[in-house]
């Protein structure tokens, strides 16, 4: 019988359940065996794995989550061990290949964002056979025009908007919304738009704190008493450095970003006299069921995935691309982000109906 993995690395994000059903059914219906390994790469080094069966997998579609767990640190190539009260990294990719080998595994299917696609990269270099699914709410992978878990993080982010929106009216305040995404500015901008943002500033286009004020002023000036700001945790003034949260030392990617809304919050207060009120809105963008887009994509990446596995075309991610499910290499991915292009057809529309970019 044959066998293959399955792991979901990273932040987690509505719809890694969908992927992990769709590539289990669709290959446990050709008579393989899959297992899932247990939080991320984590499970591959450590050797901890479960048995996807048929029952395994059913009724997970709309559960947000992995079943499985995850991790936005372990890496095979930088292993935290402890030695004398002290921790030292170490490189275990040799052993988390042999492991894989042991279990005779014919490959692994990485679901995860640019990370997961880093070390799947360089474990393909040391002679692993992987497949990539492509995920995050950021929506920031190079190679797809979609990640699933994006879409559902829109809506919660939009419906935020919405509700801050009567609130900021009652009040007459300026109202900022922190949208998460990393240094990408896909999230606020998909949510500024679809919650008719006023103000919608992204880390691709560093903001003018002036040209904010003076559009909140302006917007007062006609009667309108409320602004929104969609700010994404990544925004930042023309030559400021990012506001960051938090170090997380073990982490391939260090940086948290975060409070950069309740920065500007004050700043707006001073130049305008206004008053203003943040709200971070966090984990919540990352958490609870699947929008119905990204169950069907999930499923369309988890089927392709499978397809890809039956015809050994490994090394490949599967990607959307138009409406069209596609793969791409994955040697082409780790490391590259895709962010929003200044001259986006999106950022056309934003200012064509009135909407201000901060600059
Ligand atoms: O990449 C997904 C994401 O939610 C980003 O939008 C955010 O910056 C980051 O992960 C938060 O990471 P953590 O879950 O470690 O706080």
């Amino acid at each position: 019988m044959k066998r293959v993995g399955l792991l979901t690395g990273g932040g987690d994000c509505p719809g890694l359940n969908a992927v992990i059903r769709a590539v289990s059914k669709s290959l446990l219906q050709d008579h393989y065996k899959v297992i899932g390994f247990e939080d991320g790469f984590l499970g591959l080094i450590e050797n901890r794995y479960r048995s996807l069966s048929w029952d395994a997998v059913s009724g997970i579609l709309q559960q947000g989550g992995t079943i499985l767990g995850s991790s936005n640190k372990a890496n095979p190539f930088h292993h935290p061990t402890q030695k004398d009260d002290a921790t030292i990294y170490t490189d275990c990719s040799d052993q988390t290949i042999q492991n894989a080998s042991d279990l005779g595994l014919e490959a692994v299917v990485c679901i995860g964002g640019d990370g997961t696609m880093t070390i799947a990269k360089q474990l393909m270099e040391k002679g692993l056979s992987v497949i990539g699914v492509p995920k995050t709410i950021d929506n920031d992978l190079y190679g797809t025009d979609i990640t699933f878990g994006y879409d559902t993080a829109v809506s919660i982010a939009t419906e935020a908007i919405d509700r801050i929106h009567t609130t900021a009216s009652s009040h007459h305040r300026v109202m900022l919304i922190e949208i998460m995404g990393r240094y990408a500015g896909w999230l606020t901008l998909g949510a500024g738009l679809a919650g008719g943002a006023d103000i919608i500033l992204i880390p691709e286009i560093e903001y003018n704190v002036d040209v904010i004020a003076e559009r909140v002023l302006e917007r007062s000036r006609r009667g309108r008493r409320f602004s929104i700001v969609a700010v994404s945790e990544g925004a930042k003034a023309k030559g400021d450095d990012f506001t960051v949260q938090r170090v997380v030392e073990d982490s391939p990617d260090k940086l948290r970003l975060g409070g950069i809304s309740i920065k500007l919050c004050s700043e707006i207060e001073d130049v305008t006299g206004l008053e203003a009120r943040a709200t971070i809105l966090g984990h919540l963008q990352r958490g609870g069921t699947p929008s119905a887009f990204d169950r069907i994509l999930a499923t369309r990446y988890g089927v392709a995935a499978a397809e890809l596995v039956r015809q050994q075309q490994f090394g490949d991610m599967v990607a959307l691309q138009g409406n069209s499910i596609t793969s791409v290499a994955i040697e082409e991915i780790g490391g590259r982000t895709r962010t929003v292009d200044p001259d986006h057809q999106l950022i056309r529309a934003a200012t064509a109906t009135g909407v201000s970019m901060g600059i």
